[in-house]
């Protein structure tokens, strides 16, 4: 897809900024990864389930931006398949729902946030995923919208809360967008009075 990473590394850089460990879990890009303390390229959608999985289990949070592909060709072919042998029928798998993994097995204390791309019904659909994965915060993003979505430097979008309430946000840099996150994660976790471990996202001074 034309996912550019930005929204990605936007959450990243504004994370590092407010002092926290920032392990980034990354596909491939055209652009500069942040200075974050731990960068994790990957290139498949199994090598970032993995990649994720992994680092889950230490995060005090966890937010997946990544546009991961929802299915893969069952069969690689090792060699070059022939044009003679006629028009191929590519049968695809599903890929791990990185996101629903990670929310499956959740530790205490943990904050888990998803995001969701639409073209159609952004609301009705956020919301299923918002519960199907079991996430203390969805950003919904509707991607058909101008200075919205892929590879732009601007988004849209509406939080949504298990409780059921909604924060329209106006459009705005993926940087500011990363922040109006990161001050909703700061303000779950005061709610919640995790205390340890110190998740290190700091509020905005
Ligand atoms: N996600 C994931 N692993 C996948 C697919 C999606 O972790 N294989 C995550 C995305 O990073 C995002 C959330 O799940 O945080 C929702 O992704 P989205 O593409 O909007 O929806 P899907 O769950 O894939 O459902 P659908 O494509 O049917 O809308």
């Amino acid at each position: 897809n034309r996912s550019s990473g930005k929204m990605g590394y936007a959450l990243a850089e504004a994370s590092r900024r407010r002092g926290a460990r920032v392990l980034l879990v990354s596909g491939p890009t055209r652009i500069e990864p942040p200075a974050v303390s731990v960068l994790e390229p990957v290139r498949t959608a199994k090598e970032m389930a993995e990649a994720a999985a992994r680092h889950a289990e230490t995060a005090t949070v966890v937010v997946m931006a990544a546009a991961v592909a929802d299915f893969r060709p069952a069969i690689a072919h090792a060699g070059k398949i022939k044009k003679r042998q006629g028009v191929p029928t590519v049968k695809l798998e599903p890929t791990t729902d990185i996101l629903a993994e990670i929310s499956r097995r959740r530790r205490d204390g943990q904050i888990i946030v998803g995001f969701a791309a639409e073209t159609d019904h952004l609301i009705e659909n956020a919301a299923a995923k918002l519960r199907a994965k079991r996430l203390d915060l969805l950003v919904a993003n509707d991607v058909s919208q101008s200075g919205a979505g892929f590879d732009v430097d601007t988004n849209i979008v509406t939080l949504l809360f298990p409780d059921g309430h909604k924060l329209a946000l106006e459009k705005m840099a993926k940087l500011e967008v990363a922040n109006r996150v990161l001050d909703e994660v700061v303000e779950m976790r005061r709610k919640s009075e995790v205390r340890s471990p110190k998740s290190g996202i700091e509020s905005r001074k």
